[in-house]
């Protein structure tokens, strides 16, 4: 049989999932994308080439591997077919790509909510990527969305644009914004339905004849954790759920058909937005983690915010995401650092714990218990083995290992492809 491995993000996303799938991905049959949207931006390194995809899976550089985009996604047709073009002037088009017909359509107007929406909360904004992800999800809730088997057909499109535009565009005129005329939108839609024809069909029935067939497959999550809309810091999460539980429900597959998931962690923290993080910190560390480690959103370019490497949200990501084994990334970044903190548990009125708070108002008086450790001063991009890394540099390792009870099974020691250390064999 082979295995089915999900990829998850254990902190508040960019902890460096494209790379691992992009490497686990040489093994794979399958790639798949079950959840979010352009919201996610995954980067690969190879061949000195950097590409960004935020909607496409990452199998796509290799042609034998079916890459799919599952029911649980939320889809912009204009920004896809970006991605899709861009990929083609670099001289990628020699892919397979399956899109979900039951997979929901971001539309102009949900971009135009998402911003509207932020404009409304004010200083309490979520700081979202203003990709439509949230409204476009809500309407999938309140079962006024699009989906893309509706692209296919002129009335169905109808239907929905109806609806969509009859709720949202009182709306959008009540505080100015910009409004959609209905036959407009209905012809680009029909139009989009032509081009993504090709790629649409029902992934749940291909994934399952894949499963059936022993494939190797491999889940690519989007975003962390901790932005999970059901466990991660509410309400400042994305709108769908990054976790292993959520990936048999996204993509129409059995939840026996799980074998592996490997929670991928930076060795230090970053998070984009809004919200507090009991571990962040901004001084000249902090800058020189933020140079050296390029952090730099891939989808909106804002400057990441950097803490140190929490194992509270780590062990809270294991139990609710049934973490099997973690890949630590960008450990070089942390060489030159003569003193690395790893925070254990928090503090939260005067009482020590050892667990996420639900409440937001409490997380975000959660103070960070550390223990610190020593760092290392060596170069360690160009090593192939653990036992190569300065001992500080194992130690560190050891510690994560110590206070998450996962081991490492995966640590990376730079942005290339070949610069990613397994410590076991995945897909044999
Ligand atoms: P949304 O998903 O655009 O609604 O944004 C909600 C929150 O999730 C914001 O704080 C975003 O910065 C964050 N977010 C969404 N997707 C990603 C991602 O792929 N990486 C990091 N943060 C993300």
């Amino acid at each position: 049989m082979g295995k089915r491995i999900v990829v998850v993000g254990t902190q508040w996303g960019d902890e460096g999932k494209g790379k691992i799938t992009d490497y686990l991905a040489l093994d794979a049959d399958v790639v798949v994308r079950s959840q979010g949207g352009n919201n996610a931006g995954h980067t690969i390194n190879f061949n000195n080439q950097k590409f960004a995809l935020h909607f496409i899976p990452s199998g796509v550089f290799n042609p034998q591997t079916k890459n799919i985009m599952a029911n649980g996604m939320v889809i912009e047709p204009i920004a896809l077919f970006r991605e899709i073009d861009e990929l083609a002037s670099r001289g990628i088009t020699n892919y397979q790509l399956y899109i979900s017909d039951r997979a929901h359509c971001i539309m102009p107007y949900h971009l135009e909510l998402d911003s509207l929406w932020e404009d409304i909360k004010g200083s309490s904004a979520v700081g979202t990527t203003k990709k439509g992800i949230g409204p476009a999800y809500a309407d999938k809730a309140s079962r006024i969305g699009i989906r893309l088997a509706d692209l296919l057909d002129p009335e169905s499109l109808m239907d929905g644009l109806k609806t969509g535009l009859a709720m949202t565009n009182p709306i959008l005129e009540c505080f100015h914004h910009q409004t959609y005329d209905l036959q407009d939108l209905y012809q680009k839609y029909l139009s989009f339905g032509k081009r993504l024809k090709p790629y649409i069909t029902d992934t749940s029935v291909l994934l399952n004849a894949e499963i059936e067939k022993g494939s190797k497959i491999l889940f690519e999550g989007a975003q962390g954790i901790m932005l999970c809309v059901e466990h991660g810091t509410y309400p400042y999460v994305t709108s769908s759920s990054p976790t292993a539980a959520s990936v048999p429900m996204n993509c129409g597959i059995s939840p026996m058909a799980i074998t592996d998931v490997i929670g991928i962690t930076k060795a230090y923290t970053t998070r984009v937005g809004s919200g507090s993080f009991p571990t962040e910190f901004e001084d000249d560390t902090a800058k020189y983690i933020r140079e050296k480690g390029h952090e730099y959103g891939t989808t909106t370019g804002r400057p990441r915010r950097i803490g140190w490497l929490d194992t509270v949200a780590l062990r809270h990501a294991k139990r609710v995401s049934g973490i099997t084994e973690l890949s630590v990334m960008l450990l070089d970044v942390l060489t030159g650092i003569p003193q690395i903190k790893i925070c254990t548990q928090y503090e939260l009125d005067g009482e020590i714990i050892d667990r996420v708070p639900s409440n937001y108002r409490q997380f975000s008086q959660c103070k960070p218990v550390y223990v610190t450790l020593p760092g290392w001063k060596e170069n360690i991009t160009n090593i192939h083995r653990f036992d190569e890394l300065p001992i500080n540099a194992q130690n560190y390792l050891k510690a994560i290992e110590n206070y998450t009870g996962l081991p490492i099974a995966i640590f990376s020691i730079g942005p290339d492809r070949t610069q990613t250390i397994a410590l076991k064999a995945f897909f044999k």
